[in-house]
């Protein structure tokens, strides 16, 4: 087990029982702390059994179940779970964990972070998204109607448990999501990490799948170290993010959602062109990411007449200064350069190679 420390937060690997997560429970700290895990119905009927079982520390912890997708990450929701916590009598010595994948890791961080302005918790993260970035870095929030994250803190759980043991029940395309995050974050700071990820390919019984979440989390760490609330490096990690989250909003409002890290590969295939167009790429830097991205993520069905609705997506993005759509670019494979506006017609023409004519 090796553990990432940054700011008062402690991230543990491996096999939860072998990284501590009973004696965490057990300690001097939280011992007699009154326990609540905050998680969603697939988790619950997945694992619940096995954490209250297997960690004494939970024997007689009250359980939260919140309905299953990002439809709860919601203030209604907040409300009925900050009314359950006074029931239960919650003070600023209890600990909440939450388990599950980001959706619960950021409503229950938000939740934590804001009730009696700020109960300890912990995030147990089940899926690869959750675990190579929502519950690690302390960005906790809900959504506002149909833009997402527009409520929320900035709250470091106080320890993160990364098991990739929860990761045997999610399907293909979630490792796949999750995945992307984690190329991103070769893309943006470790050349050697983007060619063994690319090399590898997701794969969620991989031996070295650990490894490669711990290199993940520690380039996140050394960023979020650095830029703890955004206000310069941080929005490297936002590379891909921008045309991403237009393909994801558009897709959610067709009624064909797709998987946040396909918008996000998306995404990047599409900056990395503005980033040649811009001469910070190479011709064959481009290539290889446009190569190495088409290799994993399938074509979106979306062609060329959302162009429109995609730029308007943008253009409402909560990332833009000053009305103008605001890129992190790649000047390089394994650089990043933040804080990049251009013109519209390049961001058209950046979208254009990304759709598929005969969608
Ligand atoms: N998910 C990007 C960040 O944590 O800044």
């Amino acid at each position: 087990m090796k553990t990432i420390n940054y700011n008062n937060s402690e991230i543990r690997f491996g096999n939860l029982t072998e990284s501590g997560f009973n004696s965490v429970l057990n300690s001097e700290r939280f011992k007699s702390s009154k326990k609540i895990i905050i998680t969603d119905e697939t988790v619950f009927e997945l694992w619940m059994e096995h954490f209250v079982t297997e960690f004494d520390g939970l024997s007689e912890a009250e359980i939260i179940q919140l309905p299953a997708g990002e439809s709860t990450k919601s203030l209604e929701i907040c409300q009925q779970v900050w009314e359950a916590l006074s029931e239960y009598e919650i003070g600023r010595n209890d600990l909440i964990i939450n388990i599950g994948g980001g959706m619960i890791t950021d409503l229950g961080g938000f939740i934590a972070a804001t009730f009696k302005r700020g109960v300890s918790f912990i995030n147990v993260p089940t899926t690869l998204l959750a675990q190579v970035d929502a519950s690690v870095g302390g960005k906790t929030g809900i959504d506002l109607g149909p833009f997402k994250n527009q409520i929320g803190v900035f709250a470091d759980a106080d320890y993160v448990f990364i098991d990739t043991a929860y990761l045997s029940t999610l399907a293909d395309i979630e490792i796949e999501s999750g995945y992307a995050e984690m190329l991103k974050h070769g893309l943006i700071a470790y050349k050697n990490y983007w060619s063994d990820l690319i090399k590898t390919k997701p794969q969620k019984n991989s031996k070295h799948l650990l490894d490669l979440i711990r290199t993940s989390v520690s380039i996140k760490r050394d960023i979020v170290a650095e830029d703890h609330e955004e206000y310069g490096k941080r929005k490297n990690l936002n590379f891909g993010h921008t045309v991403g989250h237009a393909l994801e909003g558009l897709m959610l409002v067709n009624n064909t959602p797709i998987p946040h890290g396909y918008g996000v590969a998306w995404g990047m295939i599409a900056e990395s062109y503005l980033s040649k167009e811009s001469k910070l790429l190479t011709v064959a830097e481009f290539t290889e990411i446009d190569t190495g991205l088409r290799s994993i993520y399938p074509p979106l069905k979306i062609n060329e007449s959302a162009i429109p609705q995609l730029m308007k997506l943008m253009l409402n993005d909560k990332k833009n200064v000053n009305n103008k759509i605001n890129f992190t670019l790649l000047s390089g494979i394994g650089n990043a350069i933040h804080n990049q506006v251009l013109p519209n017609e390049k961001v058209e023409a950046a979208l254009r190679f990304i759709l598929n004519p005969s969608a």
